[in-house]
């Protein structure tokens, strides 16, 4: 069952615990896994760091300009048991997660050409398959014809409360207020942008984790998958 291959797709709103999941699960099936999120995160970081944004308008041509010399990669690294993103070779893990990106992600992640030029990427990350990928538009736009598609979703109350007691956990200093706000703000962008919207493919299954552990959902994403597996054996 190992060496059966397919695409894992989990799209879904903003701090669903997707990325949780979608780790477990690919540790525990021997795929990759990938964060495609950190990608148009590192477009903003770079965007944030030469100025090209500023009181929250980006300056479009710049950015798109500015691709050319953005290398995206990732590595796990041992020590800290972490899937890191590097920008040009350089770990920023950790700059990718600040509030400041956050707050200025979903405008940048709705520029067409940032979009064509990261699915490019995401679709050559899964030539191989053997993948678990989570974003907003896997499902639908980068595999759709992804083997299992997983769209979660979670109360509002419950995202922001994961999303503040992590950033808090991380040692940054933010209020409830400020975590809702973006919260809210980002899912009224990724649902209403032009390009690639968040949507649930007709195809994918719903996982509401409000009332789940993460062993709870590990599971019943493990038999899902392995449901799937078992019937592209034949
Ligand atoms: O999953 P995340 O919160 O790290 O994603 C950051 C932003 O990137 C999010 O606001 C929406 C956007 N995104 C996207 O548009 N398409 C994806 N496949 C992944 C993320």
């Amino acid at each position: 069952m190992q060496n059966k291959k397919i695409i894992i797709a989990i799209d879904g709103f903003s701090s669903c615990g997707k990325s949780t999941l979608a780790k477990s699960l690919a540790c525990e099936l021997g795929y990759a896994y990938i964060d495609s999120g950190a990608m148009y995160r590192v477009v903003t970081l770079v965007a944030l760091q030469n100025n090209w944004i500023s009181n929250g308008i980006s300056d479009k041509e710049k950015i798109i300009k500015g691709l050319e010399n953005i290398s995206i990669s990732f590595k796990f690294i041992r020590e800290t048991e972490k899937n890191t993103t590097f920008l040009n070779g350089k770990n920023v893990e950790e700059q990718i997660r600040m509030l400041d990106v956050s707050n200025n992600v979903s405008p940048i992640s709705a520029i067409k050409e940032v979009r064509q030029e990261m699915v490019k990427f995401q679709r050559q990350m899964g030539e191989e398959k053997r993948i678990v990928m989570d974003g907003r538009d896997i499902g639908t736009v980068v595999f759709p014809q992804a083997e299992l598609k997983i769209f979660m979703t979670a109360s509002p109350e419950i995202r922001a409360q994961r999303r503040f007691d992590e950033l808090i956990g991380k040692g940054q200093k933010v209020s409830m207020e400020e975590v809702i706000k973006n919260i809210n703000e980002r899912d009224f962008i990724d649902q209403n942008r032009k390009e690639s919207p968040l949507r649930k493919a007709d195809d994918a299954i719903v996982l509401d984790n409000s009332n789940y552990t993460l062993e709870g959902q590990l599971e019943w994403a493990l038999q899902k998958a392995r449901e799937v597996i078992e019937a592209n054996e034949n």
